[in-house]
């Protein structure tokens, strides 16, 4: 049975400025020119703008972004970099694709990394303290920062899912050294492909990712470090300059959604999200509890809902790092999350009779 309600769908967000993103498309199709141009240059000093930063540099992913940040910090082996170990496991590659070693922390009730508990995983080998802003809430900056500050260790801020998300109205983006971004398509400011870009306001950071995005090189054919291939495409660039403009409209619409939830959800072996004070979240995912999440999710499918589970393997337990020694019950707290944990649907062009359809289901749940 097809699903009443998608957990996601694009279509609906890109019908609302479709003419906009059509012209955009044409205008680079009829250019000639395809990648890194004048939309790619357009769109990075747009972005760095929005965020009030000075520099910004367009990739091919978050991913890219994550492990060409930490490269151009000059991390690698022997380099340990602390982590949430409640992530994406893209946050994690960022980290051991340079040779470095993760060293996770637990979250706290907010989802993000634990303030509390970052001191204790400092060592004599730590080069960067890597944030990530998940499901669009701001980690505690105020308190990450005092510590990083006192040690004089960098922070690294992982936005792939924080877009225009703040803490006391400072931009998640602005509070480390470089931030990372992911413009996947499901993402709030999503591309219509892969796409992705480091924000810093420090030159030689950005100086150094514009050049390992190019083989190396900063004059063509001139190659001075063994770089890679990066590189962001011009349409890509040309269509999020669209989105851009229209982020905060797109933000609002999701709060909104996320506020009907918040107000309409009241089963209590329901647990919802909680929000930090003076944050505003963006509502890329909308994440509840419950120690019966698996019937839950399958109650929802039979009532044509679809759900996600982010995520249901912890990177300390996924196959891909079993060499760095981590068994069940490491880290307790993300491993409870990822048993618990379910993103409810939350799309541009949700429906009022939709929003109400799951909250409704989520009620009768016994
Ligand atoms: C927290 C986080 N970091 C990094 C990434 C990687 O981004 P991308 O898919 O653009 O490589 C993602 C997206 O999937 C993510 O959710």
């Amino acid at each position: 049975m097809d699903n009443k309600i998608p957990f996601n769908t694009l279509k609906p967000g890109f019908k609302k400025y479709r003419d906009e993103y059509i012209q955009a498309a044409t205008r680079v199709l009829d250019s000639g020119w395809y990648v890194l141009g004048k939309e790619v240059e357009a769109f990075e000093s747009e972005f760095a703008k929005w965020l009030g930063l000075n520099h910004c540099v367009g990739l091919n992913s978050g991913l890219d972004a994550l492990i060409l940040a930490l490269k151009a910090m000059g991390i690698g082996q022997g380099d340990e970099v602390i982590v949430p170990a409640n992530t994406y496991i893209a946050t994690v590659l960022g980290i051991t694709q340079n040779g470095a070693t993760p060293v996770f922390v637990e979250p706290d009730i907010y989802h993000n990394i634990d303030p509390d508990k970052i001191e204790s995983a400092i060592t004599k080998n730590t080069r960067a303290i890597l944030v990530v802003h998940l499901y669009g809430q701001p980690c505690r900056m105020d308190e990450i920062m005092e510590i990083a500050n006192k040690h004089g260790i960098p922070v690294v801020e992982d936005c792939a899912q924080s877009h225009g998300a703040t803490l006391n109205g400072k931009m998640t983006g602005t509070f480390g050294k470089i931030s990372c971004f992911s413009f996947f398509p499901t993402k709030n400011l999503g591309a219509f492909g892969d796409a992705g870009a480091i924000a810093t306001n420090d030159y030689k950071l950005a100086d150094k990712v514009r050049m390992y995005r190019n083989y190396g090189s900063k004059e063509k054919y001139y190659n001075e470090v063994q770089g890679v291939n990066s590189r962001l495409d011009e349409i890509q660039a040309a269509l999020l300059r669209i989105k851009l403009s229209h982020l905060e409209e797109i933000t609002i619409e999701r709060n909104n959604i996320a506020q009907k939830y918040l107000n309409g959800i009241n089963n209590p072996i329901i647990q919802l999200p909680k929000i930090l004070t003076n944050a505003r979240h963006v509502w890329h995912l909308f994440v509840v509890q419950t120690k019966e999440r698996n019937k839950l999710q399958k109650y929802l499918a039979d009532n044509g809902i679809g759900t996600q589970i982010h995520y249901p393997v912890p990177p300390h337990l996924s196959e891909a790092y079993k060499y760095l020694g981590y068994k069940n019950n490491s880290f307790p707290i993300t491993e409870e999350k990822a048993q618990t944990s379910l993103s409810l649907p939350l799309y541009a062009g949700m429906k009022d009779n939709g929003i109400k359809y799951v909250v409704d289901a989520l009620n009768s749940w016994r």
